[in-house]
């Protein structure tokens, strides 16, 4: 039995049952992810904001992406290993964004990437494609534009609901293997898995997607913010860890860390 989730196999799974995602972004996560049985892990470009502290995911670059690649991969067994491609990788050029694509197939063990935007960016897609990339698309709202968007609901005008539809056939006839479609009305996002024949994957995005994606960071109540309306808090391993932090240092100051069973 084939326990390895490619690209391929992952597109093969719409309409079969429900695709989890979460993202990941370093060795240890991987691995736990891996073990419950994910279909997908994504190193999200949001590791500028769960790991770098950064406010938005523009200052990620291409070698801090890789780096935590790497370090996903070698986490994971069977699931989809999907680098981010960040602000600015496959923007500039076909050329540029091919190349950086090849670095995270080639050294960071990715197996896929995923890029945003839509129609405009099928040609890019169908590059990457065609050279043996396989890509996720990202449409609704897509982060890497908040300087020109913000960060709001995406589809809730006709115009933009009927353009995000042909934006998602945009990319399927491209060569996606899924499209990620963030935060845009429930009855929308239904209406997009209906119009493809790829995998949708929804965050913000209601029950009607082929499958779901969270910031493991958020699902896990690690996120140290208000988190957005669309996550469920699933464990609250942020209030776990400062009441395990505070115990130890309790425990040292008042000398009973380390008893004699800790020492040699
Ligand atoms: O970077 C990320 O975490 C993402 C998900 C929100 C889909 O792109």
């Amino acid at each position: 039995m084939q326990t390895k989730w490619t690209a391929e196999r992952i597109k093969g799974l719409k309409g079969t049952g429900k695709i989890t995602c979460l993202t990941a972004y370093d060795y240890t996560t991987a691995k736990l992810i891996d073990a419950a049985g994910i279909h997908l892990a994504l190193v999200g470009d949001s590791l500028a904001n769960t790991m770098l502290g950064h406010p938005t995911t523009l200052a990620v670059t291409m070698e801090q992406m890789l780096h935590h690649t790497a370090a996903v991969s070698r986490g994971i067994t069977n699931a989809l290993v999907v680098a981010d491609m960040p602000f600015m990788s496959y923007q500039v050029s076909t050329e540029k964004a091919l190349e950086n694509a090849g670095r995270f197939l080639k050294e960071a063990g990715a197996g896929a990437v995923k890029i945003e935007g839509g129609a405009f960016r099928a040609q890019t897609v169908a590059a990457l494609v065609a050279n043996g990339i396989p890509v996720l698309g990202h449409i609704g709202l897509t982060p890497q534009s908040i300087r020109q968007t913000g960060y709001k609901v995406r589809g809730r005008k006709t115009c933009e609901a009927e353009s995000l539809v042909l934006d998602a056939k945009a990319l399927e006839a491209a060569g996606v293997f899924g499209i990620v479609i963030e935060c845009v009305p429930a009855a929308l996002s239904k209406d997009i898995t209906k119009a493809v024949r790829i995998p949708t994957i929804g965050i913000g995005a209601g029950p009607d997607c082929d499958g779901q994606i969270l910031v493991t960071h958020d699902l896990l109540g690690l996120s140290g913010h208000a988190t957005p309306k669309f996550v469920k808090r699933y464990a609250e391993l942020g209030d776990l860890m400062v009441q395990a932090f505070k115990e130890y240092k309790a425990e040292v100051e008042s000398g009973s860390f380390p008893s004699g069973e800790y020492g040699y």
